[in-house]
């Protein structure tokens, strides 16, 4: 058995050995399988990219049929259960878990990097009372590569490194700003004696006590929240992270990028969208005819399906668990029963069984967040903070890896050629 695959083009009858690595071909070897020397190669036509690999990656495995999910290696169930959100984003950026004194001197560096230039804050204050957070969001982070005019610099390993840290540090600080901006509250300074969970906690919900005093079991779920949002190889944010990163702009640029790709409402956005859903529906007995619709084809059962899981989401699982967790300080949220209701049918229904739809992660986390008091908004947002260390490892990754080259896609021209203009004279005449 050798390692390639013979390619008989019919429409020439010339045979090509195109190795195989990987389990992969490289597109670029079918460049060579032509009809004759003029004519462009042969190339592959994938949109959304379901079958082709962008890149080769160490940080995030997945096995969408078992659901499996690992980070670095470590199985996220673990990772949920053990570790801490700092921790995982240490993890991720630097390929194995800290020590003791590693664990320190980062939690010291992102602890210390949570505040941001008062310009920020003024910046932050223009946007119009309605401004979506995720809108604020993309554009204050994308913001800050004015403020950090060196981040440019990415072939310097210390200062990537500073960068990642600021990123990581001052994301919560932006996204709780976004958050009192719409309720017209004044900004709430970070409290860099309270952990990350904590210190988001007390700039989104602090009024005028000295020091805000999260209740434990929230700022843990939230934390574990994070976690499992850290990171999920080649996603439509990740990607579009690592395609604008490509042009080797700044860090902040590139996530930014990453923002827009999330704020979607097929990606981080179907969390919020799952909320609208369920309370639409309203109760159970609406479910029947809702799950018709969507059989129908009238719209989607959102919080369900995913391009890699065709089993249960891992993290939906641990979400599930999170949600007993935050409902025992905050009372259950009334839409849980229409959610759990609406999984049973759903689980059941041909239609989803066929197609290997199950819960994702945004199926039960929007539930969570409504309970903490996030109006829907926000909830992409909070995907976003999480995600963040994950972005960066991948962009890290990007940077560093001598195979990448700016991403630029190949596409079959169906327009029309070599038309003659006709000047307006005659077009308008
Ligand atoms: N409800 C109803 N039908 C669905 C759904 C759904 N949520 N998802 C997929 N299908 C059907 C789809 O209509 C198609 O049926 P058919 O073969 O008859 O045309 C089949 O299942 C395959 O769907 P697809 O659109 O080809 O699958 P995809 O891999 O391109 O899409 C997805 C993946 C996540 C965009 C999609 O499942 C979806 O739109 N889900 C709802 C939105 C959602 O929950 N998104 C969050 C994803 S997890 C968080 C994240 O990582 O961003």
């Amino acid at each position: 058995m050798t390692d390639s695959l013979t390619v008989r083009d019919n429409r020439t009858g010339a045979e090509y050995d195109i190795p195989i690595l990987d389990g992969t071909i490289k597109a670029a070897d079918l460049g060579q399988i032509k009809v004759d020397a003029e004519q462009p190669g042969l190339a592959v036509y994938d949109p959304g990219f379901v079958n082709t690999a962008s890149c080769r990656s160490s940080v995030t495995y997945i096995d969408g049929e078992k659901g499996i999910l690992e980070y670095r290696g470590y199985p996220i169930e673990q990772l949920a259960e053990n570790s801490s959100f700092l921790e995982v984003a240490y993890l991720l950026i630097h390929g194995a878990l800290p020590t003791k004194a590693e664990y320190e001197a980062w939690e010291h560096e992102i602890t210390f990097h949570t505040f941001v230039h008062e310009n920020v804050k003024s910046f932050m204050q223009g946007f119009r009372y309605d401004a979506h957070p995720m809108g604020m969001l993309m554009a204050s982070v994308g913001a800050l590569s004015t403020f950090y005019p060196e981040s440019g610099n990415i072939a310097d390993a210390d200062n990537r490194h500073i960068q990642i840290v600021r990123m990581i540090a001052k994301m919560p600080t932006l996204g709780a700003w976004a958050f009192r901006h719409a309720q017209g509250k004044p900004y709430v300074y970070p409290d860099n004696d309270l952990s990350y969970a904590e210190n988001f906690l007390s700039m989104l919900f602090k009024m005028s006590e000295v020091t805000y005093e999260p209740d434990a079991r929230i700022a843990k779920a939230l934390d574990t929240l994070f976690i499992l949002h850290a990171d999920h190889e080649q996603n439509c944010s990740t990607n579009a992270v690592r395609s604008v990163g490509s042009s080797q702009v700044d860090p902040y640029s590139a996530v930014s990028a990453g923002i827009g790709a999330l704020y979607g409402p097929l990606h981080g956005g179907a969390n919020e969208a799952v909320l609208r859903m369920l309370r639409r529906i309203g109760n159970k007995s609406e479910i029947p005819a809702f799950i018709e619709g969507v059989k129908a084809g009238n719209e989607r059962l959102m919080g369900f399906g995913h391009r890699v899981y065709k089993n249960y989401d891992p993290r939906a699982k641990i979400i599930k668990k999170a949600c007993d967790d935050v409902f025992e300080v905050t009372g259950v949220n009334p839409l849980l029963e229409v959610a759990q209701e609406l999984e049973k049918i759903a689980l059941e229904d041909e239609y989803f069984v066929k197609r290997k739809l199950y819960p994702n992660v945004d199926f039960y986390s929007g539930l969570i967040y409504e309970a903490l008091q996030f109006p829907p908004e926000m909830f992409t947002v909070l995907f976003a903070i999480g995600r963040t260390p994950g972005w960066l490892a991948q962009w890290l990754e990007l940077v560093q890896d001598k195979e990448q080259k700016i991403a630029r896609p190949k596409q079959i021209y169906t327009g029309e050629r070599t038309l003659d203009f006709v000047p307006r004279e005659e077009r308008w005449a």
